[in-house]
């Protein structure tokens, strides 16, 4: 049994991870802005002893530090942690606002990294830690292209900026034996995603934790697809 904590549970690809997860009988750190809002996550507790539901806005320094001074202080460590949350904006260069360019840095980037800096103590108690930075192949630089969907300009440049952070993080915790990976679920309905999109929600999310058990025991720095295959950066 791992313990497992997840940002951005109240919906979306974080609410179906904790699903999933405490099906196969993890115990599981579900995080989320408003936890008395979130219904489906609340529903899922009184089924399952091992869901714990914590308040956490990614992007507010004083909420990360909070919660996982919380947990650190209990002596609680991690095993898994998903850098979950996040949020789009559709605009295109010419119509981005700096508003929503540094909104959606905030809580893609900077929350990604707060989270991961405040969860470091817990995260070392583990015999494996692994952090799992949810990416998207619209961060990939590589990528870019006709074939390629795109013009989303502030979410692109807070995934292709998650992605250095998951390169950097994996060699700056590897003294820690901490590894640092990027995955992109596809393209998910979602909320975000939209109801044309390729995924189910339940889908991508076995895909994703089938392309994690399939990672090589020491994959660190790498960015991946649902499919499992390397995404380039
Ligand atoms: N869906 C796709 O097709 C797709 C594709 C590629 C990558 N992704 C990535 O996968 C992740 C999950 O996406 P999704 O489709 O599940 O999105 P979603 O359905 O829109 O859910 C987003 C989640 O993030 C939370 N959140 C937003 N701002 C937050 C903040 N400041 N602090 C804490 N939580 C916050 C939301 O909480 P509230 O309920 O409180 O708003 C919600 O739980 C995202 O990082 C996204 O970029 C998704």
């Amino acid at each position: 049994m791992k313990t497992i904590f997840i940002t951005g549970a109240s919906r979306g690809i974080g609410l179906e991870l904790t699903k999933q997860l405490l099906t196969e009988g993890h115990k599981v750190i579900a995080s989320c802005r408003n936890p008395e809002d979130a219904d489906a996550l609340l529903a899922c507790r009184e089924n399952s002893d091992h869901l714990e539901i914590m308040g956490l806005r990614v992007d507010e320094e004083n909420s990360v530090r909070s919660c996982f001074s919380t947990l650190e202080q209990a002596g609680r460590g991690i095993d898994l942690l998903f850098n979950n949350a996040g949020i789009i904006d559709w605009d295109d260069l010419h119509a981005v606002s700096t508003e929503s360019l540094e909104k959606v840095y905030r809580i893609n980037l900077v929350g990604a990294l707060l989270v991961l800096r405040g969860a470091i103590s817990c995260l070392r108690k583990s015999s494996d830690p692994l952090v799992v930075n949810l990416s998207s192949r619209l961060g990939s630089i590589a990528l870019r292209g006709n074939t390629q969907l795109g013009g989303a300009i502030a979410y692109q440049c807070s995934k292709a900026a998650l992605n250095m952070l998951t390169r950097q993080s994996a060699i700056d915790l590897s003294s820690f034996g901490i590894r640092v990976v990027s995955v992109s679920p596809g393209w998910v309905r979602t909320d975000m995603g939209g109801e044309t999109a390729k995924y189910e929600v339940d889908e991508s999310v076995r895909l994703i934790r089938a392309a994690l058990g399939n990672l090589q025991p020491t994959a660190t720095g790498v960015f991946i697809g649902e499919d499992g295959a390397t995404i380039p950066w």
